[in-house]
């Protein structure tokens, strides 16, 4: 059954990404089923808005995991298992240890990016081009295959001006390339708590912003989703996991 999901784009002062709903329905558990029984959908829309997805009220899962596991399949073939590919403990989720859980609370307690300097533009707002802002990547670009998706939602943030994730359209820099030799830098995604962003790691770079450890908590959820690596990759193992014997 074709699901009525609704995209409209791109995010709030950017050029790329989608926001999406499903009108008509309330809550995670049903667009997770809507999203199950029409599963080429989000997967279109999220290439059709360029590589980032927002999907707002989604707190529910918080509740329910499983929900996010189930959401993540519908990605993607293959969800990481982080009990399985060497990952800490303590930042895997103890009942779905397909999420991989960024917080600097216990058990946890991972510290955030360092204080950029200057802290902030003259303007008051946050510094987001090199040199000022490092750290731009796609997701374990070191891996054959790398991820292709990732699911991140937002069970504690922290308020506007603290710790938000930065997002790049990837193909847009790579086609305005040369000689505008310059990161497309095209928008701040203010987390609000429900919300899950699903982003494409083969098209989008991103980069983390600092937030005050010491005095705000913050809890992310992700999951990674693989297994359509492309034929550049035919054969291969995946890098990161030894070899059975
Ligand atoms: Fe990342």
């Amino acid at each position: 059954m074709r699901a009525s999901f609704v995209s409209t784009g791109p995010l709030p002062g950017a050029r790329f990404g989608g926001r999406v709903c499903l009108p008509g329905t309330a809550g995670a558990a049903a667009l997770v089923e809507a999203a199950e029984a029409d599963p080429a959908a989000l997967p279109r829309l999220l290439a059709e808005a360029g590589g980032v997805l927002l999907l707002p009220a989604m707190g529910a899962m918080a509740e329910a995991p499983g929900l996010l596991l189930r959401l993540s399949r519908v990605f993607g073939p293959e969800v990481e298992n982080y009990r399985t590919t060497g990952m800490a403990p303590n930042m895997v989720h103890p009942a779905v240890p397909e999420i991989f859980i960024v917080s600097n609370t216990p058990p946890v307690s991972r510290p955030p990016p360092k204080r950029p300097d200057p802290p902030f533009n003259p303007d008051g707002s946050l510094p987001v081009q090199f040199p000022h802002r490092r750290g731009w990547h796609t997701d374990q670009s070191y891996r054959r295959p790398p991820p292709d998706i990732s699911l991140f939602l937002a069970v504690v943030p922290v308020p506007r001006d603290q710790r938000q994730t930065l997002f790049a359209d990837g193909t847009a820099a790579y086609a305005a390339l040369p000689p505008a030799l310059k990161a497309r830098v095209d928008g701040v995604h203010e987390w609000t708590a429900g919300d899950l962003v699903v982003r494409d790691n083969r098209c989008t770079v991103h980069a983390a912003t600092r937030f005050d450890a010491e005095r705000l908590e913050r809890v992310i959820w992700r999951t990674t989703v693989g297994g359509n690596p492309g034929p550049g990759y035919a054969g291969e193992r995946p890098s990161w996991l030894a070899a059975a014997e």
